[in-house]
This record gives C-alpha cells, structure tokens and sequence, in this order.
C-alpha cells in the first residue's frame, strides 16, 4: 500500500472512498464533515438527525456520492466523545474503516487528518496514527494460503489529506517506520516453528543488519560452550535444532557506551521439554521468540530513525524440546555468571536462557536492560490481554517505559518486586532454583531475572498476555500482535534526546 501526503478539500478528491468523522453527542457535522455534507446536499445532516450516525467510537456509515463527489464513497467514522479522543482511538478506528472497506473491495482511499487539533492532539501525530492504523489493522499473514483467488481485496493506495504537505509527509514516513517495524515482528511470530527455526532467526538478523546498516554477530553452540552459556545450551541440549545467540548492535552516538541493551527471549518452539505442556493450544508456543523479534524490530526501526544514542539487542535463541538428550528435572546446570541453578521445570526455560544474556548484557557493560519475553502463564492469568506486566528494580526507568507504553496503546503494569518472593526459588542443592510455587508466578518469574542484573537499571516485560490475540480488534488483527515494538522505539527516542 502506497500512503501519500495531499492538500486541500477532502471533497475534490477522486478515490474509491474518502473517510471523514464524526463525535458522539455532537448535532451538526463540523469541519471536513460539514464540508462533504454540503456537497451530498445534506445527507449527513439528516443522518445524524435520524440517529443513524452516532458518532460512537469506530462506528461506520457508508454512503454513496451518486456523482455528487469525485469520490464513489464516503465514509463517516465515529471517533466517540469529543473529550475522550486518543491518538490511539484514532489508531483503531482508522484500522477498522480501512479493513471494512478492503471488504467492500474498495482499492483507493483518502481520509482527513483524523483526530488533529482534537484535545491538543498534533497534527503530526494525528497523521502518524492513522498511518499506523492504516497499516497495522490491514496486516495479514498469508504467506501459506496458496489459494489466492478468494476475494481477499487490497487497499493499493492511501491519502492522507491536510493543510501542510511537508508535515504530513514527513509524520507519515515515521508512522511507516514504525508500523513496519511490528509487523515485521508479527511476521516473525506468526511464522511456524518450522520456518522460524534457531538459525532462520539467526538468518533474519543478518538480513535486518546488511539492509539497514546495523552490526550482527551470532554466536553458535562452540562459542556458547567456550564463554559458559550454560542456561541456553541446557534449554537446547533437547533439540535437533542448534541454538544461536544473536547480536544486533545500532551505533547512533560517538561514545562506545551501550547506553541500553534489548535482550528479548526466543525459544522458537516450547514444547515444555521433559516437563511436557499438554496439547491444547501448544501451537501457540510457536510464538515464544515473541520477545527476541520485537527486540530485533526495534533495532530495525531505530536505523532509519538514526537517534544519537547506542542500542543492543540480545537473543538468546533454541527450542525446548523433550528427547533422550534433553534436559531433565534436577538437573544443575551454571550460567554465564557463574551462578547454579537448579532445574525444577524444564518448561520454565525462558529463565533459564534469559539468565545467559542478562549476564551476558552486563558484561558488555551496558547502563541499562530492558528484556522482554513471553514468560509466564501466571502473568496472562493476572492481566488477561489488556497489558503486559512490568518488573523493576528502577522506578525511574520503569516509569519511562510505562509511559512510553501509554503513548503507543502498548498497555503495562507494574507488579511489586518484595524480596519475600525469593524466597520461592531457594534451592537445597545449588545457588536458586528455577519455580516457585503455584502462586505469584509472574514475579517468581521476574524476581529470578534479576539474580542475573545486580545493580543495572533494568526492566522486565512479561507479554505472555498480549504477544498474540485471538480476536480482531481495532489495529490487532487475529495472532501475533507485534507489541511491545513501537513502545520501545518510542522510549529510546525519548532517551535519547534527554
Ligand atoms: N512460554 C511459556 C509461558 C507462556 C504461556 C507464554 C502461555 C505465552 C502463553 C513459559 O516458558 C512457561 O512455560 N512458563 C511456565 C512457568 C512455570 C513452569 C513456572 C508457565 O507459565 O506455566
Ligand atoms: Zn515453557
Ligand atoms: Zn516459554
């Protein structure tokens, strides 16, 4: 899809469909609406008179010019109340009238800057929005249908119409960057275990860094024995599929400082090991490396945006399979710091192969951690799939990532860290063990990370409740979600310029 920047009236506009809005409780068409309303010779007027257009938040009304427009369609999006309007609203009702017109079959379409102007919301960011909820709504994973002639339709261009050309295009091309950054990392994630594979994300790095100018390296299983990756090498010892630890580096300042180290886990396929999951639903263990692509997306993101500041990310990545070779209960198996861990859970993996490269960020010297995985049941249970829980040992850092969160619609909580919850993992045979018990998994889960960080500003985000979805749903469209990628994008803009 093409997304292009125009000025002037909405209404001259010759496309398949032209969007305007409307808000709940408001009597008249104002603005853009009023102006389209003139030209239909008053039709949505009487609509909104009648009740059929209420303006409630991603309400949509379809009309047809019969000539009286360039355009053959006209759409009135609602946009809710008033008072309540977020760019992210904007985000999701862009998304749903963009996906109800490919329904329609509609090729070509044009919209205002929906939201600018509205509750101090940028006109730059208004364009933004609805760029990116063009793009992430009408996401679809379809690289397996071989079946092509199903009327599924595609929007083959998009105008966004405002005052200043140079302000449009320029919100726009940031929208792009951000909205392909996640659904890059969707593609990731909804790609089968058997396409996505150790190496196949080994692979997809190296492409990311040769494209857009980042530093790769990778390292395989005799490099992980020589340095002690001990947690990573355990979790793969199961799987016929060797392992691989990737590093992706964006140089965006002079100082040789890692100013914050992305460590994202990637199991491509948990199976549970030993400690084998029951089948139900185990296909949507496929997006365990969930956390690895949106770190990996990140640094893809940041390359073309250029900040002045320096980015690593860390992956460590292997299945976890059962097998004669695998992993069994009790085993003891060290990490790169040193530390002894007991193995109560071979399915509690994602621990064990994060507690290599948290060490492993540390010793690259990095000033802070952000790492993001699909950790725990536990925390799904807590938060249902509204937000991603949040572990710090740095409210300051922790508060940053929330907010850059609220911003993107990449919902977090923060759930406490007491260190009465280590005593959970105390272990009678090594230095920790690796589950607590049944309850407060979710932070069992954190409070073991953070044996392997110290003193580092750090932030764990738990997404096992919100890397996938099963309902569309403004911008989220059935599988994987692609968060929290535009999140992290946003913070390390953010830090960067302070
Ligand atoms: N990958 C899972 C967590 C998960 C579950 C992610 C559902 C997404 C959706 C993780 O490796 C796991 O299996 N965790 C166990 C931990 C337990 C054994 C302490 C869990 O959540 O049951
Ligand atoms: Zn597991
Ligand atoms: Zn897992």
């Amino acid at each position: 899809m093409e997304i292009k920047a125009a000025t002037g009236d909405i209404s001259k506009i010759k496309a398949g469909a032209i969007v305007v809005n409307h808000f709940e409780g408001v009597k008249r068409p104002e603005g853009d609406t009023a102006a389209v309303d003139k030209a239909l010779d008053g039709a949505i007027s009487e609509l909104i008179k009648q009740g059929d257009i209420k303006g409630k938040l991603n309400e949509i009304t379809l009309l047809h010019s019969m000539g009286r427009l360039p355009a053959s369609r006209i759409v009135v999006t609602g946009l809710g109340k008033k008072k309540e309007l977020t760019t992210n609203k904007v985000r999701g009702a862009v998304a749903e009238t963009c996906r109800y017109l490919r329904g329609k079959g509609v090729t070509s379409v044009a919209t205002i800057v929906q939201g600018g102007g509205t509750n101090e919301i940028k006109n730059n960011d208004a364009v933004q929005a609805v760029t990116e909820g063009a793009l992430l709504g009408l996401y679809a994973f379809r690289r397996h249908i071989t079946k092509k002639e199903n009327n599924f339709g595609e929007i083959k261009e998009f105008t966004i119409v405002g005052r200043e050309k140079r302000l449009i295009e320029k919100a726009i091309e940031r929208g792009k960057i951000l909205a392909e950054a996640a659904k890059w990392a969707r593609d990731m994630v909804n790609e089968p275990s058997n396409f996505m594979t150790p190496s196949n994300m080994a692979e997809a790095a190296r492409q990311l860094a040769k494209k857009y100018g980042l530093k790769v390296e990778v390292f395989e299983k005799e490099k992980m024995k020589e340095l002690g990756m001990g947690g990573l090498l355990g979790v793969s010892q199961g799987s016929q599929q060797p392992p691989r630890f990737i590093i992706l580096s964006y140089k965006g300042s002079d100082s040789d400082d890692i100013d914050i180290a992305l460590v994202g886990k990637g199991i491509t396929f948990d199976s549970g090991g030993i400690d084998i999951k029951p089948s139900d639903s185990m296909e949507d263990m496929k997006g365990d490396m969930a956390g690895g692509a949106s770190v990996m997306a990140t640094l893809m993101a940041l390359a073309q945006l250029k900040p002045k500041i320096n980015v690593t990310a860390l992956v460590p990545a292997t299945e976890n399979m059962p097998s004669g070779t695998a992993m069994k209960p009790g085993d003891i198996i060290t990490a790169l710091n040193g530390k002894t861990i007991e193995v109560i859970n071979t399915d509690a993996e994602g621990r064990l192969i994060l507690s290599d490269a948290l060490s492993y960020a540390k010793k690259l010297g990095a000033k802070a951690i952000v790492d993001v995985a699909t950790l725990t049941g536990a925390c799904h249970v807590a938060l249902g799939s509204v937000c991603s829980g949040a572990f710090t040992n740095n409210q300051e850092l922790a508060d940053k990532v929330i907010a850059a969160g609220n911003e993107t619609g990449e919902l977090m909580w923060q759930l406490p860290m007491y260190d009465e919850y280590k005593e959970q993992l105390k272990s009678d045979v090594a230095d920790i063990k690796n589950i607590g018990s049944r309850w407060g998994g979710a932070i069992t889960g954190g409070k073991f990370l953070e044996e392997f960080i110290d003193k580092i500003p750090w932030v764990h985000l738990d997404i096992a409740g919100t890397y996938e979805t099963d309902k569309e749903k403004g911008y989220l469209v059935k599988g994987a979600t692609g968060v929290p990628v535009r999140t992290l994008i946003n913070l390390i803009l953010t830090m960067a310029k302070q």
